[in-house]
């Protein structure tokens, strides 16, 4: 086992035991000793920044539609909770306001920018995190690289991170070569090994695997010495990691 330990990072929050992106599965992501979050962001059509993992609101909720024809009050309308379980009826898709207002400045958030549709959810990410003040304990990742180099272009002190799910041939190069600073790798867990390793360290780039949730992945990634674990069951982890 490695001599630092990763950090627990909750999945669209403890997504595997509560409704993906609701304040309920951040609220039991932080109960279930996490020490970072993950959650997704799209625009709504009111220019509100939404947490949610899809450009519907089809599969999380009672209501329908794509987030950017939808204004907050509409999106708040509809229950974010019930299709995963009746105890959840009430919960509705939050803000990314709401999500820090409950998350202390100790939990790292992570935050997914998942709209593509244009420019305007940098501008309105980089004037939130501004004004929240809350720059160091939060990285902004997407699988969209261009869209995390301009972020990082518009507000130099953000971190941002690459996601990816396919091979990049040199992914710790491919990040060291971009012009502004990339601060981590955020691979599909399947594509963690020492060499990736070696190379991120030698490039100062800390790794933060996804989505990592059967012990034996948990343990594996653990070992090759990651910064961090991106799992829908942050409980688990906790428990592995304490030799439960
Ligand atoms: O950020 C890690 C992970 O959330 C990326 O995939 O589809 O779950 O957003 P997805
Ligand atoms: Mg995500």
């Amino acid at each position: 086992m490695t001599a630092q330990k990763p950090m627990n990072i909750a999945h669209r929050g403890a997504k595997g035991l509560a409704p993906e992106n609701t304040l309920a599965a951040f609220r039991l992501g932080m109960e279930h000793g996490c020490e970072g979050i993950e959650l997704d962001i799209h625009l709504s059509a009111d220019g509100e920044i939404i947490v949610c993992h899809d450009e519907s609101l089809d599969r999380t909720t009672n209501g329908t539609g794509a987030i950017r024809g939808l204004t907050l009050s509409e999106i708040k309308s509809y229950d974010a909770g019930e299709w995963f379980g009746e105890q959840y009826r009430g919960e509705t898709v939050p803000t990314l306001g709401e999500v820090f207002d409950l998350v202390p400045a100790s939990i790292m958030i992570n935050v997914e920018v998942k709209d593509h549709v244009d420019e305007q959810i940098e501008r309105k990410l980089v004037d939130f995190l501004r004004e929240r003040g809350r720059l160091d304990n939060v990285v902004v990742s997407s699988f969209d690289h261009q869209c995390v180099r301009r972020i990082k272009q518009l507000e130099p002190n953000v971190k941002i991170g690459l996601l990816y799910a396919l091979n990049l041939v040199e992914p710790a190069a491919y990040a060291h070569a971009f012009d502004v600073d990339v601060y981590s790798l955020h691979p599909h867990f399947t594509l963690v090994d020492s060499e990736l390793m070696q190379k991120a360290a030698e490039y100062g780039l800390v790794v933060f695997p996804w989505t990592v949730n059967d012990e034996k992945d948990l343990l594996h990634v653990t070992e090759l010495g990651v910064s961090g674990i991106i799992t829908d069951f942050p409980g688990r982890y906790r428990d592995l990691l304490a030799g439960k």
